[in-house]
């Protein structure tokens, strides 16, 4: 089983609807503050199931939808479909958008999912869809050397603060025993250092630095901030 295929199907990662709900809260709370105006156009690449994407859609023009997982695209579907200026897309419908249309790219808790190669492929498709002024952010980025145990930790602050302990403490059994802990240890995770990805993005085309603050709740993943060049 690869990555894109695990998560096309229902999936232990929340341990409850309240941790599913405040994560989705968390992310399209800071997605929104990434937005540059009413008249962005916004893609949400790797968004998952966005339950917060409305507050999202209130500051854009338009926003894009899009995950790699069939499953999901149905489900993002049904939810938005009367929201007007939210499109949903399959990872191969992103090439058909105009070349320069997008002012925002976002990509959270997607990299360490993909191949570096997939990435590097991104990142020239994302390159030409951004307008001079877009803006790309790459979130939850996982550092090299990051164990699973500061994942834990983080977590249970999430939990603590969000009102979830017992549910966590005892989904982190279930995620431990799950197909998840199986694929992450056959295939692993794509890690990546700072200057290793300020670099990696100048050889494509973007300058970029890292933002002080990860987007969602663990704050020793990195969020990246980059322009076209
Ligand atoms: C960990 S979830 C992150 C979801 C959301 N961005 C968030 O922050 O909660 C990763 C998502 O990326 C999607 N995904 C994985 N590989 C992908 C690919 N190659 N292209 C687009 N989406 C992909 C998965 O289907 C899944 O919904």
């Amino acid at each position: 089983m690869s990555w894109r295929e695990y998560w096309n199907a229902d999936t232990p990662i929340y341990v409850n609807e309240r941790h599913r709900t405040l994560h989705y809260q968390l992310v399209g709370r800071d997605l929104a503050a990434l937005v540059p105006g009413p008249d962005a156009v916004v893609l949400d690449h790797g968004c998952g199931e966005a339950l917060s994407a409305g507050a999202v859609a209130a500051r854009c023009r338009r926003l894009y939808l899009c995950d790699g997982a069939p499953l999901v695209r149905e489900r993002l579907a049904a939810r938005f479909a009367d929201t007007g200026n939210i499109t949903v897309l399959a990872p191969e419908e992103v090439p058909d958008l105009a070349d320069g249309s997008l002012d925002l790219v976002v990509a959270n808790s997607l990299l360490q999912y993909l191949p570096h190669e997939e990435f590097t492929e991104l990142l020239g498709l994302w390159h030409a869809k951004l307008g001079e002024d877009g803006r790309l952010v790459l979130a939850d980025v996982i550092p090299h050397g990051l164990g699973t145990l500061v994942d834990v930790r983080a977590l249970l602050g999430f939990a603590w603060r969000g009102g979830f302990l017992g549910a966590a403490l005892v989904g982190l059994v279930r995620t431990a025993l799950s197909p998840y802990a199986k694929l992450r240890s056959e295939l692993g995770l794509t890690h990546y250092g700072e200057a290793e990805m300020v670099e990696l993005l100048r050889e494509r085309g973007f300058a970029a630095e890292r933002r002080p603050v990860n987007i969602g709740h663990n704050q020793a993943r990195m969020t990246f901030v980059a322009r076209p060049i």
